[in-house]
């Protein structure tokens, strides 16, 4: 190997997979082969979970039991309840969800290399981190202790049962539930490539997911859905919005919830929230936000023939579910945990350890000062 350096290993492959496909040129996305469109528009986000830790898509009967073993294993151990209780309400959950992570791999630990669980701890993270999220919220801002059991089936309806403390309408319960199908997987994402980098080591499963979360904590990834909040909530019309856009533009600085490390041309998750953030919009005394939003859009393709990734819809689509924006990104993991899993048995399967090389370009040969010597 020479001294090239590929920066941020933008366009460099550094392993193969067979769970996701992201199209280079800008259009499509595929996981195990199935177009993003045709799941959005079919399945259910425990099929596409299914999908990506078990390769393929499930029948009705293996669909009905899986969601069965996710229903029977929402349940927080309680010395794990006693740690939620005792992080500070003014923690980010996305702290509270590595903790959380990490705290249960304590309990309920994957044994050794030799004995792995990828696909059964992957399963228990898909039923507990929504349980485990709206157990600390709730407890962290009202005091109460919520029961986290529920006989609902779906994830979607589930999580926002828990966190708003009432049933969806069918319209937002589907919205959530692609939204979910949305964030379920991405190839070699930044947090996916660091819980492989951590399977590589023959590390253990939570160790992987723990990673993964501490890596899509930040705005230039996962985070960039509540960035993208924080900047359309600023506004009360799409013309105020193209003011203060244009200046931050003129400043040089970065809009979060647009552009992307591999996409060139668009993200084709954007135009399919984009759906569902209108239709909350329509019904909802929030609408203006969908229209700030789209006026943004406008702008950034015209100035920085930039283009929404799915991070910027996905912020006024939540807002309008009445979801906290500080809640956004630890949704996205109760999401991407499916497309860790798959990566990390899927590392397993072939495994090497992970160890980029780097240009020196420290000081060469200095002579070793004793510290008495050193002034
Ligand atoms: C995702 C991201 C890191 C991809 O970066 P990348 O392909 O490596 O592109 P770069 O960061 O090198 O940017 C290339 C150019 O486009 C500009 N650009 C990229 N994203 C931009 C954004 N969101 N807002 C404004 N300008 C942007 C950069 O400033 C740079 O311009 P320059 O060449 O004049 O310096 C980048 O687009 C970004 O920071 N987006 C905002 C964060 C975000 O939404 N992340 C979620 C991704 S799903």
């Amino acid at each position: 190997m020479g001294s090239q350096i590929h920066a941020g290993l933008r366009g460099v492959s550094v392993g193969k997979t067979a769970i996701a496909t992201v199209g280079r040129e800008g259009t499509s996305l595929s996981y195990r082969g199935y177009d993003i469109v045709d799941l959005a528009h079919h399945s259910v986000f425990e099929e596409v979970a299914y999908l990506l830790v078990y390769g393929t898509l499930p029948t009705s009967k293996q669909l009905s039991d899986y969601v069965d073993r996710l229903v029977s294993m929402r349940t927080i151990p309680n010395s794990l309840k006693d740690v939620l209780e005792r992080i500070p309400e003014s923690t980010s959950p996305m702290d509270v969800m590595r903790t959380s992570c990490s705290m249960l791999g304590t309990l309920e630990p994957e044994r050794s290399p030799s004995e792995t669980n990828a696909q059964g701890i992957t399963d228990r993270l898909l039923s507990v981190f929504p349980a485990m999220l709206a157990y600390w919220f709730h407890f962290a801002t009202t005091g109460k202790r919520i029961g986290t059991q529920s006989d609902e089936r779906s994830t979607a309806a589930y999580i926002l049962q828990q966190l708003l403390g009432k049933n969806p309408s069918e319209t937002r319960r589907r919205g959530m539930d692609v939204s979910l199908i949305l964030y379920a997987e991405h190839e070699f994402n930044a947090s996916t490539f660091n819980a492989r980098a951590c399977a590589a080591t023959l590390s253990d499963t939570y160790s992987a997911i723990t990673s993964a979360i501490g890596t899509l904590k930040g705005p230039l990834h996962g985070g960039a859905n509540e960035a993208a909040m924080s900047l359309i909530g600023r506004f009360k019309s799409p013309e105020a919005a193209v003011n203060e856009v244009n200046c931050l533009l003129d400043q040089h600085a970065k809009i979060m919830g647009f552009g992307h490390a591999v996409y060139k041309k668009s993200d084709p998750r954007s135009a399919l929230i984009k759906h569902w953030a209108r239709k909350l919009a329509e019904n909802s005394d929030q609408g203006h936000l969908f229209h700030i939003s789209e006026a943004i859009e406008k702008l950034m393709r015209e100035r920085k023939n930039l283009f929404p990734n799915l991070d910027f819809y996905s912020a006024s689509f939540y807002h309008v579910l009445g979801i906290p924006t500080r809640l956004f990104t630890p949704l996205f993991v109760c999401s991407r945990v499916a497309g860790w899993g798959a990566h990390i048995v899927e590392q397993r399967s072939d495994n090497m350890l992970i160890r980029p090389g780097a240009v020196y370009t420290g000081p060469v040969k200095r002579r070793y000062v004793p510290l008495e010597r050193r002034s």
